[in-house]
């Protein structure tokens, strides 16, 4: 089974051996995919809707894993005990979404759990909540697929370093991910300027507003001019 490069480079990032609870399964691909490849000896495919958990069921039958995966209708992590996974994937849901069930959830997730997290959306206000929650990004990644940026973030519990490289580019993206930094930033940055003068065009601007998207506009520009000046 092949795999999309958003969820490929997420299952590459599964130490072997690990117990995976994949929370918003769907297609329960990951689990397939890691039992597949033996990555995991047993994975939980959650889901708080029918439908995409009857999908999950469906593919692990396909694949003959049924008895190596466990199937939850639950609501993010409110089905998983503490201990029971030791990387926890939340994928392909809004940046707000997955704070909630990270929030919400907090009681299945101890010390030595990997949180995989690939927001779709908000991938500020994400790490602004796990900086001020006792969790640190350990690693970001940023994949390509069909013109379209993925941010993963790879994070345990532990005190982070939250400065604005950090909030707004991301720990160790360049060195993670150096096939698709440029393109990233300049990506970045077009959006940026997009919205900033879509907001000086506004009757009213926002100065307070203006601002903030400035600073981050600065950080991608100064982060871009060091890389492409090898420093
Ligand atoms: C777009 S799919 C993503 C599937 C897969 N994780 C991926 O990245 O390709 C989002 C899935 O999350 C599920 N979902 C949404 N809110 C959820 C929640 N609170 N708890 C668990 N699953 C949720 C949806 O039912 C849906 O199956």
């Amino acid at each position: 089974m092949e795999l999309s490069p958003r969820l490929s480079k997420i299952a590459e990032l599964i130490p072997r051996g690990s117990i995976v609870a994949d929370v918003g399964t769907d297609h329960a691909y990951i689990p397939v995919y890691c039992f597949i490849n033996n990555i995991s000896p047993k994975a939980f495919a959650m889901d708080v809707n029918k439908g995409p958990l009857e999908r999950a069921k469906a593919n692990l039958e396909k694949y003959g894993f049924q008895d190596r995966a466990e199937l939850r209708l639950s609501d993010g992590l409110e089905k998983l005990q503490k201990g029971e996974a030791d990387v926890i994937v939340i994928a392909g849901m809004g940046g707000l979404l997955i704070r909630d069930i990270i929030d919400r959830g907090c009681s299945a997730i101890d010390s030595n759990t990997q949180l995989l997290i690939q927001p779709m959306i908000a991938p500020v206000e994400l790490r602004d909540y796990l900086f001020a929650s006792g969790y640190d990004i350990i690693n970001e990644y940023v994949v390509r697929e069909e013109n379209k940026f993925y941010n993963i973030f790879s994070v345990k519990k532990g005190e982070a370093e939250a400065n604005d490289f950090n909030r707004y580019v991301g720990k160790n993206l360049a060195e993670n991910s150096p096939e698709t930094i440029d393109d990233y930033l300049e990506y970045k940055i077009r959006i940026c300027h997009k919205i900033i003068s879509g907001m000086k065009k506004s009757e009213n601007p926002d100065t307070g507003a203006i601002e903030k998207h400035q600073k981050e506009l600065d950080v991608y520009v100064k982060f871009r001019e060091n890389i492409r000046r090898g420093s």
